[in-house]
């Protein structure tokens, strides 16, 4: 498993990066055009509709939400209180509710909502899976699950780059976790922020389902691996600070490096 595939790892991590997320390191990979695009699928077509965005952070991807639904309909759930304390911060996701929980064990009953979001979360989950059928069970039938989330890279320096950092699944994971939780009529955009120009392996896919009746998951899985609250003994400590340091320095490379393309692609357009 990956070095910040893991609940408390995530979790300290995010407490660091939520210091400069908004400025200096989502805008280079996840940026307005892209979440527009992959929001598409999830058909946010009445103002009413319940919605939950999980693993929200600071808010980017609810921020496009609530352009289409009213705010007050919406819920963001993330593990992180450092990132929920940044989406307090924004006037337009004033009104929405703002819970810390965990995407693999939602704290909301069965057939909740009409939609399910969740944008650049999935990397951390340790169970995919899990979180999936999770999705499917909150999300009341005809409601719609999109989730937004890398793809495993074709270069293998950039393989094993995020593979030591974090979960890049191959389009035909996303498809499988979809079909195994039950969902029908998968659909699936492929995004990208402009730099990013390898038309051979895509960036980040927008997978989106419909939940076709009511009730859980029909998929049968193993109780929860990892909680961010279980105990640290020295072992765990061990482990977690190996992975919570080399997980760190592992992700630190591709902010400069999408920086440095971001830079790279604007120079280009004003040189044209
Ligand atoms: C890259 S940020 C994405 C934030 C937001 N969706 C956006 O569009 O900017 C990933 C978020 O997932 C959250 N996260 C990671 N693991 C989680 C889990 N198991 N349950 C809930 N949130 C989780 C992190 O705390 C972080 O805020």
């Amino acid at each position: 498993m990956r070095l910040i595939q893991h609940k408390k790892e995530a979790y300290w991590f995010y407490r660091f990066v939520s210091l400069g997320y908004d400025d200096y390191i989502n805008p280079f990979f996840w940026n307005e055009s892209m979440r527009a695009e992959a929001l598409e699928l999830a058909q946010l077509d009445r103002q009413d509709l319940q919605v939950v965005d999980v693993g929200a952070g600071s808010g980017f991807t609810t921020e496009g939400i609530v352009e289409k639904v009213n705010a007050q309909s919406v819920t963001m759930l993330d593990q992180s209180p450092h990132q929920l304390g940044n989406a307090n911060k924004k006037s337009a996701l004033h009104d929405c509710q703002k819970l810390q929980g965990d995407a693999e064990d939602l704290p909301f009953p069965t057939d909740t909502f009409d939609r399910y979001v969740s944008a650049g979360s999935i990397e951390y989950w340790p169970e995919p899976q899990r979180a999936i059928a999770e999705a499917y069970r909150v999300i009341k039938p005809g409601g719609i699950a999109l989730i937004i989330g890398p793809l495993q890279r074709r270069n293998s320096l950039a393989r094993w780059l995020s593979n030591t950092w974090m979960l890049f699944p191959t389009d035909d994971e996303y498809t499988r976790w979809y079909k195994q939780a039950g969902f029908s009529n998968i659909q699936k955009v492929y995004v990208a922020p402009n730099w990013y120009q390898d038309e051979t392996n895509q960036y980040a896919i927008a997978i989106a389902g419909v939940k076709p009746a009511a009730g859980e998951s029909p998929i049968k899985l193993e109780p929860k691996q990892e909680d961010v609250g279980e105990a640290m003994t020295p072992a765990r400590w061990l482990a977690f600070s190996y992975r919570f340091v080399v997980g760190t320095v592992a992700g630190a490379f591709f902010v400069p490096i999408a920086m440095y393309r971001t830079l790279q692609e604007k120079l280009q357009r004003l040189r044209r």
